[in-house]
């Protein structure tokens, strides 16, 4: 039995989709388990660079047979794009992307309900792709999911109860226009001629890899800190990124699980809204977003930066049961004379010991700082560990040591050979 899960353990875009890329050349399979074209997964290869949303990182070694689980939801036009895109690309997913028939599928009005709620005094900052409503249809046990495309008058008959209902919210609640059932039939039976050949029972698919001996990295998405339960509730994503949600979203049991390894960033961002201890709204925090290029990879909007912040880090690492951590980033840190990391929070004078989850004392709580001496020299081309300059080792297993974990991979660039792995 042999699954590694790998998490974002801070608010996403900590750089899994390098890393699973990275990891995959070990692995038979790459799968994903929860989330969908919210998520930003870049790769680069050479000079180029990829960005995937629902296909896993794996995709581009062709041994690796890539799954999307039950966990995720799925919008149409965004998996034909990405298809269509690594076609181009010639990289050849024939018999290598598997779909779940239990994933559900995100419709038009999914879309159009996340953007006409972010025009409200609700705003959650959400990245408008119908990831919150297509996963309360889901709850609502109104969903609809691939396996439905099956069956032609199944898939009519709950789309049309589904239009209806949402017809009603958009025109009495929003004032907005009603949608044109057939029009969406028409655009929905064109994409089930098209993903017939990938769907499958892939919790079956796994669990028999399994039996035989297989490999399988489990790719999360977003990362723990927005996760619908443990994270800084209301401001998360509606599915759970931490690793709990690997063996839900992919239907495999926990005793299959050998370990968990977390991604961090060697500072902080966040995306949208809620509430974000170490942010720096100076030229510090200006500074790291243009020297780390942070820009969302699906939407494009300036992340919000911030220092490291080993409290929210040790409540990720207990979430979800890290043990190993992948650092990335670490060279946008290069110029940097001082580094600091949040090792405490203090409220009302007090000294906080745990994390809290409320948004509201969140919002309050003071950072404390421990500086480092920054290392003021490029670390972008080095291989080896024992090369990394004194100061950016004592930070990072200051890191680690804060956090409770180990160091397992560092990441000094964007590119595959950008990769230390710490023996
Ligand atoms: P949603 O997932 O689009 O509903 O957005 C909910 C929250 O999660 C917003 O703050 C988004 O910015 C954030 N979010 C969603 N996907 C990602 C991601 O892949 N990286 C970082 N933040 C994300
Ligand atoms: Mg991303």
């Amino acid at each position: 039995m042999s699954v590694q899960i790998i998490v974002g353990a801070q608010w996403g875009d900590e750089g899994k989709g390098k890393i699973v890329d990275h990891l995959s050349e070990k692995v038979d399979i790459v799968a994903r388990y929860q989330g969908g074209a919210n998520a930003g997964h870049t790769v680069v290869i050479g000079e180029r660079e990829y960005v995937l949303h629902l296909i896993p990182s794996g995709i581009f070694h062709p041994h690796v047979r890539c799954v999307i689980g039950n966990g995720t939801v799925i919008d149409p036009i965004a998996l034909m794009d990405e298809i269509k895109q690594l076609q181009q690309l010639h990289v050849d997913i024939e018999g290598r992307l598997l779909i779940s028939h239990h994933a559900h599928l995100i419709m038009p009005y999914h879309k159009l309900l996340d953007t006409i709620r972010e025009q409200t005094s609700e705003k959650i900052g959400t990245t408008g792709r119908g990831i919150g409503p297509a996963y309360i249809d889901k709850v609502m046990r109104v969903g609809i999911r691939i396996v439905d495309l099956l069956d032609r008058t199944v898939f009519v008959a709950k789309l049309k109860r589904n239009i209806e209902e949402k017809n009603k919210i958009l025109k009495k609640i929003y004032g907005n226009p009603e949608l044109d059932v057939e029009k969406i039939v028409d655009e929905y039976e064109e994409f089930d001629k098209k993903i017939d050949e990938y769907v499958t029972d892939t919790s079956l698919y796994l669990n028999t890899a399994l039996r035989e001996g297989k490999r399988i990295l489990a790719e999360g998405a977003q990362g723990a800190l927005l996760d619908v339960d443990h994270g800084t509730y209301p401001f998360v994503t509606s599915s759970n990124p931490t690793s709990g949600g690997a063996c839900t979203g992919l239907g495999i049991p926990p005793t299959s699980v050998n370990s968990v390894v977390g991604v961090v960033k060697a500072y902080s961002t966040r995306v949208g809204n809620g509430p974000f201890p170490t942010e720096l709204s100076d030229p510090i925090g200006d500074r790291l977003r243009a020297t780390g290029g942070e820009f969302g990879a699906t939407t494009g909007r300036p992340r919000r930066c911030g220092w490291f912040d080993a409290v929210s880090l040790r409540y990720s690492v207990m979430v979800n049961g890290i043990k190993e951590i992948a650092v990335t980033k670490l060279d946008v840190l290069d110029e940097f004379d001082h580094i600091k990391v949040c090792t405490g929070y203090e409220v009302n004078g007090k000294r906080l010991r745990t994390f809290p989850t409320d948004v509201h004392t969140l919002d309050d709580v003071t950072p404390i700082y421990e500086t480092f001496d920054g290392w003021e020299t490029s670390t972008s081309s080095l291989t080896s560990y024992a090369d990394l300059p004194a100061n950016a080792r004592r930070y990072l297993e200051a890191l680690a040591s804060l956090t409770g974990t180990e160091l397992w991979i560092i990441s000094v660039g964007a590119r595959r050979d950008q990769t230390i792995f710490v023996d």
